[in-house]
């Protein structure tokens, strides 16, 4: 290549890095703006709570028997704040979120909020594989350590227990920044068994460890077999969750939903219920064994109260789901209904810009076989810009005076923020 055609090729790129710019400066525009509509969500969000509540505490204030037409009125407006308070929730699901304490410690000061209900429903998928995958590996582990006794095996599987509860603790606080309803028992729970899984590594290898171990490899096995059917429980919620954004009635996939949510509960339950009756008799035969043989090591107490522990825990959060469930059956229903509205959407917004962007470039192509057209491809930035805007537009309400005004706070507004 001579030079002269290198120069040309240079002056070629120089052109494209200008298009780079401007996409780049593009881009930064759109994050400001990013930044400015999200602050102005957190603020009416703000101020519809504000007002809810003041109507619900004057709502309270109605006492004695109300009839006739009152009571409907009344009956309405609760449904209507239900309603209300499930759409605000699943708006700021696009919003950012920050981190609890413990992920602050262990990653830093970093943004996992994921701004997308689809992405969010991808990442509790991959939790849950990533579960199923680790159990797998746990019940081959657990069944080798019963035909073989091995310290090495031992350790390697305990140190692996280690591990994933440890991890779990982690990507479930991902999830709770992220808008899971996860109950605190869970996460605790998995924090106590990284402690338990902690203390079985310094166990020492003794007289009174080796009466507990195969009990304890026993309990593992079923353990894993347990949250195999778990795994098939909370895929098919996902799958159904996943079919609330795709379908067009919504009612149909909302009782779909629920029904598969009962039948999966009452297949489940029983199973859960002998994982916590084991629990106890563990925790039974660990205190035993701090009585005789004698001399025994600290770890078989500690164990014992963890084992009870987790007994009273999961048995007490286990019994409260399903009443809880009963109790609040509206309230998932908007809750469903404003997630497949906001699903829907999303796709909706990236099938449009996915089809700008088809346009746009096609417009380019046949541009690009006609002899003036000498530049290079040209499409990208344009389009993107164009589909970010048509997602922004998408977006945003049709601007009413009430919708996109910021509405202005009261005095005592004021001094409640
Ligand atoms: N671990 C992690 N996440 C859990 C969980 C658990 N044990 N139990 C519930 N969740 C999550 C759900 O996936 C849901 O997440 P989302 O808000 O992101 O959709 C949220 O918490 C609310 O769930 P909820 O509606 O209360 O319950 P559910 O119908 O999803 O599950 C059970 C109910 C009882 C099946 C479930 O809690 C469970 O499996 N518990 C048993 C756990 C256990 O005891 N393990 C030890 C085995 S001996």
């Amino acid at each position: 290549m001579d030079i002269q055609t290198l120069c040309n090729e240079w002056d070629e790129l120089n052109r494209e890095y200008a298009e780079l710019e401007e996409c780049n400066r593009r881009n930064i525009e759109l994050l400001e703006q990013l930044h400015q509509h999200q602050q102005k969500c957190f603020n009416e969000i703000k101020h519809q709570r504000y007002r809810m509540n003041q109507i619900s505490a004057s709502m309270r204030q109605y006492k004695g028997p109300v009839e006739g037409e009152e009571k409907e009125k009344l009956d309405n407006l609760l449904k209507m704040s239900l309603k209300r308070k499930a759409q605000l929730h699943e708006i700021e699901q696009s919003l950012p979120a920050r981190s609890g304490r413990y992920l602050q410690i262990i990653l830093g000061d970093v943004n996992v909020s994921i701004l997308n209900r689809n992405d969010k429903v991808r990442y509790k998928d991959d939790y849950e594989k990533f579960k199923l995958i680790l159990n797998v590996i746990g019940l081959i582990m657990a069944f080798f350590n019963l035909i073989f006794n091995y310290r090495a095996l031992e350790l390697a599987f305990i140190f692996l227990l280690v591990w994933y509860y440890c991890t779990l603790t982690i990507r479930e606080s991902i999830l709770k920044v992220n808008g899971s309803r996860i109950k605190g028992w869970w996460r605790a729970h998995h924090f106590i068994s990284t402690v338990a899984a902690g203390v079985l590594l310094v166990w020492p290898q003794g007289e009174h460890w080796q009466l507990f171990r195969l009990q304890f490899m026993y309990f593992n096995v079923y353990i894993s077999i347990v949250q195999y059917l778990q795994f098939g429980y909370q895929k098919g919620l996902l799958y159904r969750l996943k079919a609330l954004g795709e379908r067009h009635n919504m009612d149909i996939t909302i009782e779909g939903f629920h029904s598969w949510m009962w039948r999966g509960l009452s297949f489940l339950l029983p199973f859960l219920f002998i994982g916590y009756a084991f629990q106890a008799y563990n925790a039974w035969t660990l205190f035993k064994l701090a009585y005789y043989p004698p001399d025994a090591p600290w770890h078989v107490s500690v164990m014992c109260g963890l084992f009870l522990l987790l007994f009273v825990g999961n048995i007490t959060t286990t019994l409260l789901v399903v009443p809880e469930k009963i109790r609040e059956r509206a309230k998932e229903r908007y809750r469903l209904q404003s997630m497949g509205k906001s699903m829907k959407l999303r796709k909706e917004m990236k099938n449009s810009a996915s089809d700008l962007d088809l346009s746009t470039s096609s417009q380019a192509a046949s541009a690009a076989t006609t002899p003036t057209a000498a530049q290079p491809t040209t499409t990208t930035p344009t389009s993107a810009a164009a589909a970010a805007a048509s997602a922004t537009a998408t977006a945003t309400p049709t601007p009413t005076p009430t919708a996109t005004a910021t509405p202005t706070p009261t005095p005592a507004e004021k001094k409640a923020n």
